[in-house]
């Protein structure tokens, strides 16, 4: 191995395929003879399916089908699938209950996207109206459940109440955060195509071949054998492309009764209504602390929202389970059902939201402690995973409060707010801990070296747009010792070895690993190829003896004798020379717990006359374990920093009270930020070697960015104008 690939700003491998348009994303197959689907939606937002004229559509042209609840063949494993925990309900129009205001009631097939939007609306329905519940105050509220078979939430240590009790100086507050909607650039897209009646192939836009194909075998019951998943380029997913939704399903019933492709692309005012929400929460902090500012007692509380129909929690308090050294602890988390559709993971799920309370309770406590908020932290700094005792497997929080701090200049900072000004404009810097665990899944790999001197490296993992078809080529190039422009990476199909789900911030941590396996162990059979070759220049060395290098093997005591892994191929008449890796999470990874941990410091510029708050500068500062990439791994970070300034300022997924309908269902109402709203964000990476979280010591960066941005802006425009804003998004009439 050369060692000087990973780590490298290499340019995305897959970038000239994007912008010359020959990546092609789910929507853009289109098979001969391919049909188009439009989903009819419920205006209703509970109640039952009464009547539905369909004739008129039927008789439009180029109409193929027309689906309702009457007629929509069956999911075969609809009962098994709905005990699996976490799934979303598939309301694939498998009855006539209408859930929410916005499910599918109807779907129209037809020769064309026109022909079939057009016959979509002549479908008139009739319906029994039942009573939904649109106010969360008025919502039967339930212990939350565990998520992903997980634990439900919620920890004590010690005694709060006794603490709270005894405290001398003590925070109380109460923090919403809004319905969000992912609305990732890229639409859910599915064209489903029967190749036999036994046998189905989707171009879909997921997070993970595998986890699709799995969940569909149970869903259609149907062997996962005769399922094959493509999603090789996906135009962003923060969570709302890892579960199946309804659509999937809807597209692969049609087109098996069409027998014919059949191609559905959600519109986005749908991909605010169909593919699940961040759920709105409400989330209580109370802190005490000793007048030094150590914290003696943690008490996060509260709800977020769910449908009535789903299992799922919003886990925002495991944060404050083990972000602070607080010996007195207590977290729980209660659920409020709606008549919603279903809310489920987004970018941070729970760290997000979690963060955005528990570090603005800091802050307030800073505050009321007369304390520079940076030095509550440092003092409260957990050597050691307070949650369940064990040690990290590495942590660098300190360093990255330092070197943010001082890259910000944060020393400067006056401690009383509105201390700051630029003519009308009042100035304010916060700060917030960024954290996000690390974890891995199994994934396999296989490394093919070709007759022609490049290498095939194949895993079933997905690249959600933010570089990991490039980071696993540089993993491979280096184990292979070839070129990262000689390796081709084949990701985003489940007929290649199995990848991890991208969710969690887990793809290169799980198929690194794996990658890297496959690429050393095809190097070592060319090595062992060549020694063994009597017409090799290297024949008869011992293996250790020959080193690599672009693409060549050398004698490490000569470097002229040698010859092209080509060469090599040639004279040996071989299609191709190949390793395979596995690699999955060890036990003795256990004892230890690992997390991404990080830093925001942030300026805000506020004009109190028209209430605006405007981000002006932003230092961040990650210590997420080795970074295979600085030039992907530093736009994945601002990238989060983004997602975060959205959650802070402007992104807010509002229904109509009465009617339960999504209001904000497209890119204009639902407002993220665009290129104004951001100044140039300094990121930066502490150094980090973690030798015990997996074999590449990586600890993942996709999600730990938006954690703690909303906080940090939050505290900056209370430091600018003496106000505290508890509710999200900090919109212009907060702050009039
Ligand atoms: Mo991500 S919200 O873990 O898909």
């Amino acid at each position: 191995m050369n060692g000087k690939l990973i780590g490298n700003p290499v340019d995305r491998v897959d970038g000239r395929l994007k912008v010359t348009g020959q990546a092609r994303y789910a929507a853009e197959h289109t098979l001969p003879n391919t049909a188009y689907a439009v989903i009819v939606q419920s205006s209703v937002p509970r109640g039952s399916v009464l009547r539905m004229q369909t004739s008129e559509a039927e008789q439009s042209p180029g109409v193929l089908a027309v689906f309702t609840p009457r007629n929509m063949p069956k999911l075969a494993g609809l009962e098994k699938y709905a005990t699996i925990p976490v799934l979303p309900r598939v309301t694939a129009m498998q009855d006539s209950e209408v859930l929410y205001n916005g499910q599918p009631i109807a779907l129209v097939v037809a020769d064309t996207l026109e022909r079939a939007t057009y016959a979509a609306s002549l479908v008139r329905t009739t319906y029994v109206d039942k009573p939904a519940t649109l106010d969360i105050n008025k919502a039967r509220v339930e212990p939350a459940p565990g998520v992903f078979g997980g634990p439900p939430p919620g920890h004590t240590r010690g005694d709060v109440a006794a603490a709270l009790k005894a405290a001398s100086v003590r925070v109380e507050a109460t923090y919403t955060t809004p319905t969000e909607t992912h609305n990732p650039m890229e639409p859910h897209a599915t064209v489903a195509v029967w190749d036999d009646p036994e046998h189905l192939t989707i171009y879909d836009a997921n997070q993970g071949v595998f986890f699709m194909r799995q969940f569909l075998s149970v869903l259609l019951g149907m062997p996962q054998e005769n399922i094959r998943v493509l999603s090789r380029y996906i135009g962003g997913g923060f969570g709302c492309k890892a579960l199946p939704w309804s659509h999937i399903a809807l597209s692969i019933l049609a087109a098996k009764h069409v027998n014919r492709p059949v191609k559905l692309v959600l519109t986005r005012q749908q991909m605010n209504t169909l593919v699940g929400f961040r759920p709105h929460t409400v989330q209580k902090v109370e802190l005490a602390a000793s007048p030094q500012g150590k914290l003696t007692a943690l008490r996060h509380t509260g709800l977020s929202e769910v449908s009535e129909q789903d299992s799922f929690a919003e886990l925002f308090t495991g944060v404050s389970n083990m972000l602070y050294a607080c010996p007195n602890v207590t977290t729980s988390q209660q659920v409020a059902r709606l008549s919603t559709g279903t809310p489920t993971f987004m970018r941070g799920p729970g760290e997000a939201p979690g963060t955005y309370a528990l570090e603005s309770a800091l802050d307030e406590l800073a505050h009321a402690l007369k304390m520079d908020p940076l030095e509550l932290r440092r003092i409260n700094h957990a050597d050691k995973d307070p949650e369940h005792g064990h040690p990290w497997s590495s942590k660098s929080l300190l360093e990255c409060y330092r070197s943010g701090a001082e890259r910000f200049g944060w020393a400067k900072r006056p401690l009383q707010p509105r201390s700051m000004k630029d003519g009308d404009v009042l100035i304010g810097w916060g700060m917030a801990t960024a954290t996000f665990p690390a974890m891995r899944s199994p994934a396999a790999a296989s490394a093919r070296v070709m007759p022609d001197g490049t290498a095939l490296v194949q895993c079933g993992a997905s690249d959600l747009g933010t570089g990991a078809y490039t980071v696993l080529s540089q993993v491979a190039a280096e184990a292979l010792g070839l070129p990262v422009q000689k390796v081709r990476m084949e990701m985003g199909d489940s007929l290649l070895p199995l990848g991890p789900l991208a969710g969690g911030s887990s793809t290169t941590a799980s198929a690194s690993p794996a990658v890297q396996t496959a690429a050393a162990e095809a190097r070592k059979k060319l090595i062992q190829l060549a020694v063994a070759d009597k017409q090799s220049p290297l024949s008869g060395l011992a293996e250790k003896d020959v080193l690599t290098e672009d693409g060549r093997l050398f004698s490490s005591k000569d470097k002229n004798k040698g010859e092209t892994y080509a060469q090599l191929l040639a004279r040996q008449n071989l299609p191709h020379v190949e390793g395979k890796g596995d690699a999955a999470p060890k036990p003795e990874e256990k004892k230890y717990s690992s997390h991404s941990f990080g830093a925001h410091f942030i300026e805000v510029r506020v004009d109190e006359a028209l209430g605006t708050a405007r981000v002006s500068r932003i230092v961040t500062t990650m210590a997420a374990g080795r970074i295979l990439n600085a030039k992907t791994a530093r736009s994945q970070i601002s990238g989060g920093v983004i997602f975060g300034l959205g959650m802070a300022l402007t992104e807010e997924t509002l229904r109509d009270p009465r009617t339960g309908r999504v209001m904000t269902a497209d890119l204009a109402e639902y407002h993220v930020p665009v290129q104004a709203d951001v100044p140039a964000i300094d990121v930066h990476f502490v150094e980090e070697n973690d030798p015990h979280v997996n074999p590449l010591g990586i600890k993942g960066i996709g999600e730990i960015a938006t954690t703690g941005v909303a906080a940090a802006v939050a505290n900056a425009i209370f430091h600018a104008t003496g106000k505290r804003v508890r509710e999200l998004p900090i919109t212009l009439d907060k702050l009039l």
